[in-house]
């Protein structure tokens, strides 16, 4: 089955083709993880998944979601990182993180969300600052160094958050994007942050370690981002990226959205066909026959579960081997048998 076939992107290899997307699990403090990281994180391992990509991850304090999200702007939220990946390598994952900034999305007490312009995403939201040009240069040194902190705390890909409504999506999208200035207007000028960003953290880190973008392909509401526009983004951001995570929507609050097992496929293939670039598929996919189609049909070259895993995260396991117990295949080294099926 392709779904257990290898992988790799630049000099990273992964056993299989099966991804834990970001999920962000609100249970660091100060942004540090906990032991909680290490056993969510090291199921996923032991549950045989090729690339566990860490949750959204605040390189700054505002670029947290949530107080408990985690974050890696000082060194002892870094040393939480390196047990983290140690756990997954150790047991036979790779490690990606997805680093992130909140923007208006940002609910921490005492702390002002900043966004490309000061409008708030609903009521329940506060008004955000409108970032000036020199927060803007400081948001792409934040993500530099964060990618920094990152490789040396053992990361083997790095992922960029630029979907869900967040800070890089809101620079994106002409619906919270109004400013008049370089970074605003044209696609090109919201393009730009990103861009920026892109260029910088890719310089940061070595040359052979994948750098990745989430992207949301379609904003679900007139006069947003569409799934043409995203093609012609991610044309602009390719030359610095090596593949694409296509997710959807979550820019604003009354999003025209129809929700059904595996919506998002088509966008990941469209923009892996039209952009000639990788993409990972992933949203309301729940079984293992399903990732085998999309990677048979060429709709994808990696393909996430998400929620699955966090109500089961053997499911890869049961699938290929039956009722053995992921120790056991852990120990047996049935990742490589799974190879030659
Ligand atoms: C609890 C939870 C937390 C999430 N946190 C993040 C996150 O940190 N970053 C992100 O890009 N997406 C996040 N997502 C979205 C998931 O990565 C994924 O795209 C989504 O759940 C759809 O996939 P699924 O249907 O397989 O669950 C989160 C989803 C859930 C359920």
């Amino acid at each position: 089955m392709k779904t257990f076939e290898g992988y790799s992107i630049r000099e990273l290899h992964l056993k299989n083709r099966v991804v834990m997307p970001p999920m962000c699990m609100n249970m660091a403090i100060d942004g540090v993880a906990q032991d909680f990281h290490l056993i969510h994180y090291g199921n996923a391992a032991l549950g045989e998944i090729g690339l566990v990509i860490v949750e959204a991850t605040g390189v700054n304090p505002e670029g947290r979601i949530l107080d408990k999200d985690l974050g890696i702007w000082n060194e002892e939220q870094a040393e939480g990182h390196k047990m983290i990946t140690d756990v997954l390598h150790k047991y036979g994952s790779r490690a990606g993180i997805q680093l992130g900034h909140a923007g208006r999305k940002c609910r921490i007490e005492g702390i002002r969300p900043v966004a490309p312009s000061a409008i708030a995403y609903s009521g329940e939201y506060d008004i955000p600052r409108e970032m000036t040009s020199s927060d803007i240069e400081d948001v792409v040194e934040a993500f530099r160094s964060a990618a920094i902190r990152a490789v040396e705390a053992g990361y083997d890909l790095i992922e960029l958050h630029g979907a869900h409504g967040y800070l890089m999506h809101e620079f994106l999208s002409p619906l919270t994007n109004r400013r008049n200035d370089e970074f605003g207007g044209s696609l090109e000028n919201r393009t730009r942050l990103l861009k920026m960003t892109a260029k910088a953290v890719r310089h940061a880190i070595p040359q052979d370690m994948p750098l990745i973008l989430r992207v949301s392909a379609s904003d679900y509401f007139e006069g947003g981002i569409d799934l043409d526009e995203m093609v012609r983004i991610v044309d602009i951001l390719k030359e610095d990226l090596d593949m694409v995570h296509v997710s959807s929507g979550g820019l604003v609050e009354d999003q025209k959205i129809r929700v059904y097992p595996g919506y998002q496929v088509r966008f990941s293939e469209e923009i892996r066909n039209r952009c000639k670039i990788p993409t990972i598929a992933v949203g309301l996919l729940t079984d293992i026959k399903q990732v085998e189609e999309i990677l048979s049909n060429d709709r994808a070259d990696l393909v996430a579960l998400g929620r699955v895993l966090l109500r089961d995260p053997f499911i890869l396991i049961k699938e290929s081997h039956g009722l053995i117990t992921p120790l056991f295949a852990y120990k047996r080294g049935f990742n490589v048998e799974w190879r030659k099926k």
